[in-house]
């Protein structure tokens, strides 16, 4: 297959070109490079240094090649800075997402794979999050997400797009061989700080929040390796190739780990203490996001490889040993 991979420089984006690469399908990377790393992309892969918002060099693109689909990773995605500057997100995660769509559409290429996100959710209503859940976001960034939802939905009615969102719940670790990895400036994500922290470096680790309504007060998350959300968007092509519509599915293992927890794992992974202190809540920060992944499990026949934290978390300690990038 031939597929166009936008934002195939960023964290999930890499992996996923590596996934690709890996099984002889034919790439090309579209990336401004604001998050991602040029070193993530491999040297083989067609590489195009630009932005989804510039439908003339999209365009370019779109008429150089013949793609089967288009996998769509660009976004700005940090809930904190949604909240302090809604247009960006808006303009980025919705306006240029406009902008892509309507080059597929000029080109004629009828599949999308769009990564969404459990921020689409807001306030979880029970223990886990599946896609009846009524969809609340509290936030820009989640609202930005759902609305490109609702837009796939009616592009299917009106130009008959295929599209899969997939709502990943917390992605984490890095590929086996430890070449690329989590990187970003600045670091908000808990897994990597704690690793950081491991390494002291980062300025020392803050658990915000010890109050919440959760076993031991800290906030619980779904952590599901950022390989298995490769494998979730191959299947995903497959499941399209097959089905007209506009589908959603939640990705995540169906088990909830605090952040305490992962501190403990962290330290029996690495066999090093996590320096941390405790600080008060992070505003916009759910109690407890839990998936249920049954629909992928049943309709993609997805089936994560890495579901065990220790096993998550070494994959990340590797990385973050000794990063390329
Ligand atoms: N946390 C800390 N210290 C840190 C970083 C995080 O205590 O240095 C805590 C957070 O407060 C939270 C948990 O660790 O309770 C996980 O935080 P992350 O930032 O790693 O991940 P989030 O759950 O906030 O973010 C994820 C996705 C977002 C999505 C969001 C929905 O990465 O894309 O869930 O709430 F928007």
């Amino acid at each position: 297959m031939k597929l166009l991979i936008c934002g195939g420089a960023g964290y999930v984006g890499s992996h996923m070109v590596r996934y690709l690469v890996e099984r002889r399908h034919d790439v090309v990377v579209y990336d401004d490079l604001s998050t991602g790393h040029r070193a993530s992309v491999p040297d083989e892969v067609t590489f195009v240094h630009g932005d989804i918002g510039d439908a003339g060099k999209l365009g370019r693109v779109f008429a150089g090649h013949r793609f089967d689909a288009v996998m769509h990773f660009c976004a700005r995605s940090l809930v904190g800075e949604s909240v302090v500057d809604p247009y960006v997100y808006y303009q980025n995660n919705i306006g240029n997402t406009l902008v892509l769509l309507a080059a597929m559409n000029q080109a004629g290429v009828d599949k999308l794979v769009f990564s969404s996100t459990a921020a689409v959710f807001g306030h979880p209503h029970g223990e886990t999050i599946d896609e009846s859940h009524p969809t609340e976001p509290i936030n820009p960034y989640g609202q930005s997400k759902l609305m490109v939802e609702k837009v796939l939905a009616d592009a299917a009615r009106a130009y008959g797009l295929r599209s899969v969102a997939l709502r990943y719940f917390n992605a984490a670790g890095a590929d086996p061989s430890a070449t690329i990895g989590e990187a970003h400036d600045p670091e908000t994500h808990l897994i990597p700080n704690v690793l950081k922290a491991v390494l002291g470096q980062g300025g020392g680790l803050k658990v915000f929040g010890t109050d919440y309504d959760t076993r031991d007060g800290t906030c619980v998350r779904d952590y599901v390796h950022v390989n298995d959300l490769a494998s979730a968007h191959l299947l995903a092509i497959e499941y399209l190739a097959k089905h007209e519509g506009a589908f959603r599915f939640n990705l995540g293992n169906g088990s909830g780990f605090s952040v305490k927890e992962v501190i403990a794992a962290a330290e029996r992974v690495t066999g090093r203490p996590v320096p941390h202190e405790f600080a008060p809540r992070r505003p916009g920060d759910p109690a407890t996001l839990v998936a249920s992944s049954h629909q992928a499990r049943e309709k993609l026949g997805w089936k994560p490889a890495v579901d065990v934290l220790d096993d998550i978390l070494s994959s990340a300690w590797r990385w973050h040993l000794e990063p390329r990038y």
